[in-house]
Formats: C-alpha cells, structure tokens, sequence
C-alpha cells in the first residue's frame, strides 16, 4: 500500500492486517515512555486545507509515538491566501524533507489527484476530501467495533454486526467510508436520515437505508454511530429544519433507553451536542466516543508504518 486514499482501495484482508497492527501498537501507549523507534529519520508532514482536532493531532502522536519528525501545515495564515495550489504546497514540503504527506483538503479527490499527479514522491495519506471519504477514521472506527465486540460476554468480530449510522449521510465522508469498509469485514449496515440527507446514490451503496430512526432502533442494532450535520457543507436549497432534524433525529436518553442494554454509542466528532446526540447519551456508558479517539492514534501509526514500508 503505497498511498492510502480510500477504503475501496483496501480488501478486507488488507484492512484486518492493518487492524492487527494496530492492536500491537496501542500496547505501545501502556509503556512508561511510548515510544518506538520505527520511523526514525523519517519525517510526515499534516497538510490540512479544513480545520481538524482528532485527525491532524492524532496522526502528530502516531508519527510522533514512532519516532518520526512532524511538519504541520495549516491552511490559515499560509501562502494558500496568496492562491499557492495544493500541488505547489506538497512540492514546496516534499522540498523540506517531507516523506509522508497527509493530506485533508474540501475537494473531493485532492488526496488521489496528488498521489497520482506525479507532483511528489512521497506516500499520501488521505485525512479527509470533501464530502467523500475519510479512511483512518473508518478503520478507528472499525478497531473500536472490534475491541468493543471481542471483549467478553460478547466475544464476536465484525461477522454480522449490525450497525445503523445516522444523520448527515450525504455531506459524510466518515459514512461513505464505513458504508465500504464495515461491510467488507462483514458488518451490516444501515443509513438513516431525512430523505435530504441521504445521498441520492444511496440504492448503491452496500447498506440498507431509512427515514424511520424508531423503526432503526426498534431494530436492535448493536452499534450506532451518530454524525454531526454538516452546517459548512449544506446549500441553500436544502429543506431540512434542524428543529424537526433534533425532533426525529437526536439520538435522546428516550431514545437511548429503548436499545438494547449492551448497544454502544459512536460519534466521529466533534459533537453537536443536543443536535444529533444528547449531552447525557454522549457521557453515558454506552459511549465509546473516546476509546474512538484512543483507537485512532494507534491505527494512524499502523497506516504510518504500512506506507513507509510499502513505498518503492
Ligand atoms: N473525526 C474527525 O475527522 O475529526 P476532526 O475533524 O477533528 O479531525
């Protein structure tokens, strides 16, 4: 694996290894000084163009947990307001010393279209393009599901898991990538939102979809992942009411209450609290949103080291 640009681009044998890998890592962040020498002398630069926390922090740690420098690059007060492109900013890094380039940028595709532009050598990573897919964070995602499952009194993997994502379908990325990763580790997923954010492609995703949160519930899934609504991606003829969005959509302590006790909670983050998710489900101990984010660093050193090791 050179690059890693979508969950497409990722079998589900290439997908557990990497899960695997970073199960080894994240006992590496149990130690006195959690650190591994792996990466030593490399250097990953964070070339973000949207704002980020978990993604761009968490790549820092992994990168850092593995010995390797860190460049970051954000787009604010950078020469990008000057209308440098993103081509010339990767070159100009790569000039610096960059050796991994991870990437997040508002347009889909940037990620692919600089790995295969020739523009740079280095191995890309995409943290995020647009509204189309976000592979690390399906992979934490999947690794949370797999810590979570395994342990006892569960004791299942992926195999028939039934997991229901809901909320701004359309504008995810996070969604667009589970839909495809989660699925080909075996997982059976379901979308659910308002008919305007569902994607109008949604009949060829590999999931199954719903209007009806209740009825999603009702259905007993074991895994439920709340999406933020993606206020910086909506246009202007978008219909939905986030009144009636809150009404049929938060997932509430009501709402909560109704599934089954050992149903545990996801959100990619950052929460809006009250709107897709309540503050008292978001701390609740169905939630996981945390061990998300502890899982990330982990699966971010396991991309890390896979794409250095891969790059030819
Ligand atoms: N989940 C996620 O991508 O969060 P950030 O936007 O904070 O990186």
């Amino acid at each position: 694996m050179k690059h890693l640009l979508s969950t497409k681009d990722l079998g589900s044998k290439q997908a557990v290894s990497l899960l695997d890998t970073a199960l080894e890592f994240a006992e590496v962040a149990a130690r006195s000084v959690p650190k591994l020498p792996t990466l030593r002398g490399v250097t990953m630069v964070n070339l973000f163009m949207e704002d980020s926390t978990r993604t761009r922090l968490s790549f820092e740690a992994a990168a850092k947990r593995l010995s390797a420098d860190v460049m970051t690059f954000q787009a604010t007060g950078s020469s990008v307001s000057k209308g440098e492109s993103l081509h010339d900013t990767a070159q100009t890094l790569e000039a610096m010393g960059a050796d991994i380039i991870v990437v997040r940028h508002s347009a889909v595709g940037a990620a692919e279209e600089l790995a295969h532009s020739g523009a740079v050598a280095t191995p890309i990573i995409n943290a995020g393009d647009g509204t189309n897919e976000h592979p690390t964070q399906a992979l934490l995602d999947a690794a949370t599901l797999r810590s979570v499952f395994w342990e006892e009194p569960r004791g299942r993997d992926l195999a028939g898991l039934k997991v229901l994502v809901v909320g701004d379908i359309a504008h995810s990325r996070v969604a667009r990538s589970n839909a495809v990763l989660l699925t080909a580790l075996g997982a059976e997923v379901t979308v659910a939102g308002p008919e305007e954010f569902l994607p109008e492609d949604v009949s060829s995703w590999p999931v199954a979809s719903t209007t009806d949160f209740d009825a999603a519930i009702h259905a007993e899934p074991d895994a439920v992942m709340m999406l933020r609504v993606q206020h910086e991606r909506r246009t202007a003829g978008d219909q939905v009411s986030l009144d009636e969005y809150v009404n049929d959509f938060c997932l509430t302590e009501e709402r909560a209450n109704r599934l089954p006790a050992d149903t545990i909670v996801m959100h990619p983050g950052p929460m809006n609290r009250g709107v897709e998710i309540a503050s008292a489900v978001a701390d609740s101990d169905r939630s996981v949103v945390l061990e998300q984010v502890r899982n990330g660093v982990s699966v971010r050193m396991a991309v890390l080291f896979e794409v250095w090791g891969d790059r030819s």
